[in-house]
Protein backbone atom coordinates (compact mmCIF):
# COMPACT_ATOMS: atom_id res chain seq x y z
CA UNK A 1 0.00 0.00 0.00
CA UNK A 2 2.50 2.54 -1.34
CA UNK A 3 0.27 6.13 -0.78
CA UNK A 4 1.42 9.86 0.04
CA UNK A 5 1.37 9.57 3.82
CA UNK A 6 4.41 6.86 3.96
CA UNK A 7 6.57 8.96 2.11
CA UNK A 8 5.13 12.12 4.50
CA UNK A 9 6.07 10.51 7.93
CA UNK A 10 8.42 7.46 6.84
CA UNK A 11 5.99 4.58 7.59
CA UNK A 12 5.21 1.35 6.30
CA UNK A 13 1.69 1.55 5.68
CA UNK A 14 -1.16 4.56 5.21
CA UNK A 15 -2.26 4.84 8.54
CA UNK A 16 -2.05 6.67 11.30
CA UNK A 17 -3.71 5.59 14.87
CA UNK A 18 -6.13 8.23 15.02
CA UNK A 19 -5.96 10.74 18.71
CA UNK A 20 -8.55 9.67 20.97
CA UNK A 21 -9.33 10.60 24.29
CA UNK A 22 -9.07 8.82 27.27
CA UNK A 23 -7.99 5.65 24.95
CA UNK A 24 -4.72 6.38 23.48
CA UNK A 25 -1.86 5.78 25.38
CA UNK A 26 2.17 5.21 24.85
CA UNK A 27 2.19 1.53 24.98
CA UNK A 28 -0.77 1.83 21.77
CA UNK A 29 1.54 4.04 19.61
CA UNK A 30 4.89 1.97 20.77
CA UNK A 31 2.82 -0.94 19.12
CA UNK A 32 1.63 1.24 16.13
CA UNK A 33 5.09 2.10 15.41
CA UNK A 34 6.43 -1.12 15.84
CA UNK A 35 3.66 -2.58 13.01
CA UNK A 36 4.77 -0.07 10.33
CA UNK A 37 1.99 2.97 10.92
CA UNK A 38 1.83 6.28 12.64
CA UNK A 39 0.14 6.65 16.58
CA UNK A 40 -0.77 9.97 17.81
CA UNK A 41 -1.64 10.66 21.43
CA UNK A 42 -3.82 13.58 22.26
CA UNK A 43 -1.98 16.17 24.51
CA UNK A 44 -5.00 16.02 27.18
CA UNK A 45 -4.51 12.29 27.82
CA UNK A 46 -2.06 13.88 30.26
CA UNK A 47 -3.36 15.63 33.45
CA UNK A 48 0.51 17.63 33.75
CA UNK A 49 3.02 18.69 31.28
CA UNK A 50 5.59 16.70 33.11
CA UNK A 51 3.32 13.05 32.12
CA UNK A 52 3.25 14.42 28.58
CA UNK A 53 7.13 15.31 28.50
CA UNK A 54 8.24 11.80 29.87
CA UNK A 55 5.44 10.06 27.72
CA UNK A 56 7.44 11.85 25.20
CA UNK A 57 10.79 10.93 26.18
CA UNK A 58 9.60 7.46 26.35
CA UNK A 59 7.97 7.35 22.67
CA UNK A 60 11.37 8.70 21.26
CA UNK A 61 12.82 5.83 22.67
CA UNK A 62 10.66 3.50 21.44
CA UNK A 63 10.61 4.54 17.83
CA UNK A 64 11.43 2.01 15.76
CA UNK A 65 12.48 2.46 11.78
CA UNK A 66 8.89 2.35 9.59
CA UNK A 67 6.99 3.60 12.57
CA UNK A 68 6.20 7.69 13.40
CA UNK A 69 4.47 9.26 16.29
CA UNK A 70 2.57 12.58 16.84
CA UNK A 71 0.54 14.38 19.42
CA UNK A 72 -2.97 15.63 18.83
CA UNK A 73 -3.52 19.70 20.36
CA UNK A 74 -7.07 20.90 20.97
CA UNK A 75 -5.93 24.62 20.22
CA UNK A 76 -9.24 26.45 20.74
CA UNK A 77 -9.66 28.22 24.22
CA UNK A 78 -11.67 25.20 25.94
CA UNK A 79 -8.51 23.94 26.05
CA UNK A 80 -6.44 25.97 28.42
CA UNK A 81 -3.56 23.45 28.98
CA UNK A 82 -2.57 24.80 25.30
CA UNK A 83 0.07 26.48 25.29
CA UNK A 84 2.03 24.76 27.62
CA UNK A 85 1.48 21.44 25.71
CA UNK A 86 2.61 23.35 22.65
CA UNK A 87 6.02 24.32 24.19
CA UNK A 88 6.56 21.33 26.04
CA UNK A 89 5.87 18.63 22.12
CA UNK A 90 8.12 21.53 20.76
CA UNK A 91 10.61 21.13 23.23
CA UNK A 92 11.16 17.57 23.00
CA UNK A 93 9.94 17.30 19.40
CA UNK A 94 7.96 14.33 17.63
CA UNK A 95 7.10 13.80 14.19
CA UNK A 96 3.76 15.37 13.88
CA UNK A 97 0.87 17.09 15.51
CA UNK A 98 -2.64 16.87 14.60
CA UNK A 99 -4.94 20.18 15.51
CA UNK A 100 -8.40 20.16 16.43
CA UNK A 101 -11.24 22.65 16.67
CA UNK A 102 -9.83 26.31 16.16
CA UNK A 103 -7.19 28.10 14.21
CA UNK A 104 -4.09 25.68 14.13
CA UNK A 105 -2.04 29.65 13.11
CA UNK A 106 0.39 29.15 15.48
CA UNK A 107 0.60 25.94 15.89
CA UNK A 108 1.94 25.59 13.04
CA UNK A 109 4.24 28.91 13.22
CA UNK A 110 6.01 27.26 16.63
CA UNK A 111 6.12 23.42 15.17
CA UNK A 112 7.80 24.65 11.82
CA UNK A 113 10.71 25.78 13.48
CA UNK A 114 11.80 22.57 14.71
CA UNK A 115 10.75 20.52 12.05
CA UNK A 116 7.00 19.14 13.42
CA UNK A 117 4.77 18.73 10.87
CA UNK A 118 1.05 19.67 11.57
CA UNK A 119 -1.46 18.05 10.03
CA UNK A 120 -5.42 20.00 10.59
CA UNK A 121 -9.05 18.17 11.44
CA UNK A 122 -11.24 19.82 8.89
CA UNK A 123 -14.83 18.58 7.93
CA UNK A 124 -15.37 21.51 4.77
CA UNK A 125 -13.72 22.97 2.07
CA UNK A 126 -13.74 26.43 3.25
CA UNK A 127 -11.76 25.18 6.22
CA UNK A 128 -9.50 23.31 4.31
CA UNK A 129 -8.21 26.10 2.53
CA UNK A 130 -8.00 28.11 5.57
CA UNK A 131 -5.31 25.56 6.81
CA UNK A 132 -3.62 25.15 3.84
CA UNK A 133 -2.90 28.64 3.30
CA UNK A 134 -1.25 28.52 7.26
CA UNK A 135 0.84 26.22 5.89
CA UNK A 136 -0.47 22.66 6.89
CA UNK A 137 1.52 20.09 5.76
CA UNK A 138 -1.79 17.68 5.45
CA UNK A 139 -5.41 17.61 6.01
CA UNK A 140 -6.98 15.21 8.13
CA UNK A 141 -10.49 15.25 6.42
CA UNK A 142 -13.29 13.97 9.37
CA UNK A 143 -16.21 12.33 7.74
CA UNK A 144 -19.72 11.25 8.32
CA UNK A 145 -18.56 7.82 9.40
CA UNK A 146 -16.02 8.89 12.10
CA UNK A 147 -16.01 8.13 15.75
CA UNK A 148 -16.09 11.00 18.22
CA UNK A 149 -17.54 14.67 16.71
CA UNK A 150 -17.79 13.74 12.27
CA UNK A 151 -17.75 15.93 10.14
CA UNK A 152 -21.24 15.52 7.87
CA UNK A 153 -20.25 14.87 4.14
CA UNK A 154 -18.99 11.03 3.18
CA UNK A 155 -15.91 10.07 2.81
CA UNK A 156 -16.07 9.75 -0.98
CA UNK A 157 -17.79 13.31 -1.60
CA UNK A 158 -15.54 15.04 1.30
CA UNK A 159 -12.10 13.00 -0.01
CA UNK A 160 -12.78 14.01 -3.79
CA UNK A 161 -14.19 17.99 -2.75
CA UNK A 162 -10.53 18.28 -0.78
CA UNK A 163 -8.32 16.90 -3.15
CA UNK A 164 -9.95 18.37 -6.36
CA UNK A 165 -9.42 21.57 -4.23
CA UNK A 166 -6.63 21.46 -2.17
CA UNK A 167 -2.55 20.91 -3.04
CA UNK A 168 -1.68 19.20 -0.11
CA UNK A 169 -1.93 15.35 0.92
CA UNK A 170 -5.90 15.12 2.39
CA UNK A 171 -5.78 11.91 5.12
CA UNK A 172 -9.66 10.31 5.28
CA UNK A 173 -10.58 9.98 9.49
CA UNK A 174 -13.67 7.68 9.30
CA UNK A 175 -15.53 4.38 8.62
CA UNK A 176 -12.26 2.37 8.07
CA UNK A 177 -12.31 -0.98 9.41
CA UNK A 178 -10.57 -3.28 7.21
CA UNK A 179 -7.86 -3.13 4.45
CA UNK A 180 -11.04 -2.92 1.67
CA UNK A 181 -12.21 0.04 3.32
CA UNK A 182 -8.41 1.62 3.06
CA UNK A 183 -8.11 0.93 -0.77
CA UNK A 184 -11.36 2.87 -1.39
CA UNK A 185 -10.26 5.64 0.59
CA UNK A 186 -6.85 5.48 -2.08
CA UNK A 187 -8.99 5.14 -4.57
CA UNK A 188 -10.69 8.62 -4.03
CA UNK A 189 -7.53 10.25 -3.86
CA UNK A 190 -6.97 9.93 -0.09
CA UNK A 191 -2.84 9.92 0.90
CA UNK A 192 -3.60 8.01 3.74
CA UNK A 193 -6.47 7.46 6.68
CA UNK A 194 -6.52 7.99 10.27
CA UNK A 195 -7.90 5.46 12.11
CA UNK A 196 -9.06 5.16 15.72
CA UNK A 197 -12.62 2.80 16.72
CA UNK A 198 -11.26 -0.47 15.71
CA UNK A 199 -8.29 0.61 18.35
CA UNK A 200 -10.45 0.97 21.58
CA UNK A 201 -10.68 -2.83 21.67
CA UNK A 202 -7.04 -3.41 21.46
CA UNK A 203 -5.36 -5.04 24.78
CA UNK A 204 -3.13 -2.11 24.91
CA UNK A 205 -6.12 0.55 25.50
CA UNK A 206 -6.00 2.23 28.42
CA UNK A 207 -10.32 1.35 29.28
CA UNK A 208 -12.06 -0.81 30.97
CA UNK A 209 -12.83 -4.61 29.53
CA UNK A 210 -16.96 -3.77 29.33
CA UNK A 211 -16.20 -0.49 27.07
CA UNK A 212 -13.49 -2.65 24.76
CA UNK A 213 -16.24 -5.71 25.01
CA UNK A 214 -19.26 -3.58 23.98
CA UNK A 215 -16.97 -2.58 20.90
CA UNK A 216 -17.06 -5.96 19.79
CA UNK A 217 -20.96 -6.74 20.80
CA UNK A 218 -22.56 -3.34 19.19
CA UNK A 219 -21.88 -2.92 15.89
CA UNK A 220 -22.80 0.31 13.30
CA UNK A 221 -26.24 0.33 13.42
CA UNK A 222 -25.83 0.90 17.01
CA UNK A 223 -23.76 4.14 16.89
CA UNK A 224 -26.11 7.18 17.68
CA UNK A 225 -25.39 10.83 18.07
CA UNK A 226 -26.03 12.57 21.63
CA UNK A 227 -25.58 15.99 22.15
CA UNK A 228 -25.00 14.95 26.00
CA UNK A 229 -21.65 14.80 26.65
CA UNK A 230 -19.97 18.11 25.29
CA UNK A 231 -22.75 19.81 24.12
CA UNK A 232 -21.39 19.07 20.56
CA UNK A 233 -22.69 16.11 18.65
CA UNK A 234 -20.42 13.30 19.09
CA UNK A 235 -20.55 9.06 18.29
CA UNK A 236 -21.83 6.94 21.40
CA UNK A 237 -22.38 3.35 21.71
CA UNK A 238 -26.55 3.08 22.16
CA UNK A 239 -26.75 1.54 25.28
CA UNK A 240 -29.89 0.66 27.73
CA UNK A 241 -28.14 3.94 29.80
CA UNK A 242 -27.64 6.70 26.64
CA UNK A 243 -31.58 5.38 25.71
CA UNK A 244 -32.92 6.09 29.36
CA UNK A 245 -31.08 9.58 29.77
CA UNK A 246 -31.74 10.49 25.96
CA UNK A 247 -29.27 11.92 23.36
CA UNK A 248 -31.14 15.92 23.06
CA UNK A 249 -29.77 18.37 25.22
CA UNK A 250 -32.27 18.48 28.31
CA UNK A 251 -34.93 20.60 28.66
CA UNK A 252 -32.95 23.42 31.24
CA UNK A 253 -30.53 23.20 28.57
CA UNK A 254 -32.18 23.94 25.32
CA UNK A 255 -33.95 26.80 27.22
CA UNK A 256 -30.58 28.47 28.59
CA UNK A 257 -28.88 27.76 25.44
CA UNK A 258 -31.65 30.64 23.94
CA UNK A 259 -29.80 32.93 26.28
CA UNK A 260 -27.07 35.33 24.47
CA UNK A 261 -25.11 35.75 27.91
CA UNK A 262 -26.29 32.05 29.41
CA UNK A 263 -24.94 30.14 26.63
CA UNK A 264 -21.25 30.44 27.26
CA UNK A 265 -21.26 29.23 30.71
CA UNK A 266 -23.99 26.43 29.66
CA UNK A 267 -21.62 25.36 27.41
CA UNK A 268 -18.67 25.32 30.03
CA UNK A 269 -21.00 23.75 32.48
CA UNK A 270 -22.04 20.63 29.93
CA UNK A 271 -18.67 20.03 28.85
CA UNK A 272 -16.89 19.82 32.02
CA UNK A 273 -20.02 17.55 32.88
CA UNK A 274 -20.04 15.31 29.91
CA UNK A 275 -16.13 14.71 29.94
CA UNK A 276 -16.23 13.59 33.19
CA UNK A 277 -19.24 11.32 32.82
CA UNK A 278 -17.05 9.64 29.46
CA UNK A 279 -14.33 9.28 31.52
CA UNK A 280 -15.69 7.57 34.06
CA UNK A 281 -17.30 5.82 31.71
CA UNK A 282 -13.92 4.40 30.28
CA UNK A 283 -12.31 3.36 32.76
CA UNK A 284 -14.53 2.36 35.88
CA UNK A 285 -16.48 -0.99 35.43
CA UNK A 286 -19.62 0.27 37.66
CA UNK A 287 -20.26 3.55 36.42
CA UNK A 288 -22.94 4.44 33.58
CA UNK A 289 -22.04 3.37 30.03
CA UNK A 290 -21.61 6.45 27.66
CA UNK A 291 -19.07 4.96 25.48
CA UNK A 292 -17.75 6.74 22.65
CA UNK A 293 -16.89 5.04 19.46
CA UNK A 294 -17.55 5.15 15.58
CA UNK A 295 -19.66 2.78 12.89
CA UNK A 296 -16.28 0.99 11.99
CA UNK A 297 -16.77 -1.25 15.30
CA UNK A 298 -18.68 -3.25 12.99
CA UNK A 299 -15.45 -5.05 11.92
CA UNK A 300 -14.29 -5.63 15.78
CA UNK A 301 -14.90 -9.32 16.64
CA UNK A 302 -12.72 -9.74 19.35
CA UNK A 303 -10.07 -7.45 21.88
CA UNK A 304 -6.68 -7.98 20.37
CA UNK A 305 -3.21 -6.87 20.60
CA UNK A 306 -2.79 -3.42 18.08
CA UNK A 307 -0.01 -5.53 16.66
CA UNK A 308 -3.26 -8.22 15.22
CA UNK A 309 -5.73 -4.96 14.11
CA UNK A 310 -3.11 -3.53 12.23
CA UNK A 311 -2.71 -7.04 10.17
CA UNK A 312 -6.30 -6.92 9.70
CA UNK A 313 -6.07 -3.49 8.29
CA UNK A 314 -3.20 -4.05 6.24
CA UNK A 315 -3.79 -7.83 4.91
C1 LIG B 1 -13.21 7.31 21.67
C2 LIG B 1 -12.77 8.40 20.72
C3 LIG B 1 -12.11 9.51 21.22
C4 LIG B 1 -11.66 10.51 20.34
N1 LIG B 1 -10.95 11.56 20.84
C5 LIG B 1 -10.44 12.49 19.98
C6 LIG B 1 -9.61 13.54 20.48
O1 LIG B 1 -9.32 13.64 21.67
N2 LIG B 1 -9.13 14.45 19.58
C7 LIG B 1 -9.41 14.36 18.23
O2 LIG B 1 -8.95 15.21 17.46
N3 LIG B 1 -10.19 13.37 17.74
C8 LIG B 1 -10.68 12.44 18.58
N4 LIG B 1 -11.42 11.40 18.08
C9 LIG B 1 -11.57 11.26 16.61
C10 LIG B 1 -10.43 10.39 16.03
O3 LIG B 1 -9.19 11.03 16.16
C11 LIG B 1 -10.68 10.04 14.54
O4 LIG B 1 -10.90 11.21 13.80
C12 LIG B 1 -11.86 9.10 14.39
O5 LIG B 1 -11.79 8.08 15.34
C13 LIG B 1 -11.88 8.48 12.99
O6 LIG B 1 -13.03 7.70 12.84
P1 LIG B 1 -13.09 6.12 13.18
O7 LIG B 1 -13.39 6.06 14.63
O8 LIG B 1 -14.19 5.61 12.33
O9 LIG B 1 -11.77 5.52 12.83
C14 LIG B 1 -11.92 10.40 18.93
C15 LIG B 1 -12.61 9.29 18.46
C16 LIG B 1 -13.03 8.29 19.31
C17 LIG B 1 -13.73 7.09 18.77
Amino acid sequence: MEAKLTELLGIKHPIIQAPMFLVSNVAMVTEAMKGGIAGCIPALNYRTLEELRSAIKELKANRVEGGSFGFNLIVNKSNVKYKGQLEVICEEGCDFIITSLGSPEETINQAHKVGIKVFCDVVDLKFAKKVEQLGADAIIAVNNQAGGHRGDKSPEDLIKELSSSCNIPIISAGGVGSKVDIDRMLGYGAAGVSVGSPFIASVEAYVTDEYKQACVDYGAKDIVMTERISGTPCTVINTPYVQKIGTKQTWLESVLNKNRKLKKWVKMIRFSIGMNATKNAATKATYKTVWVAGPSIEHTKKILPTKSIIDRLVN
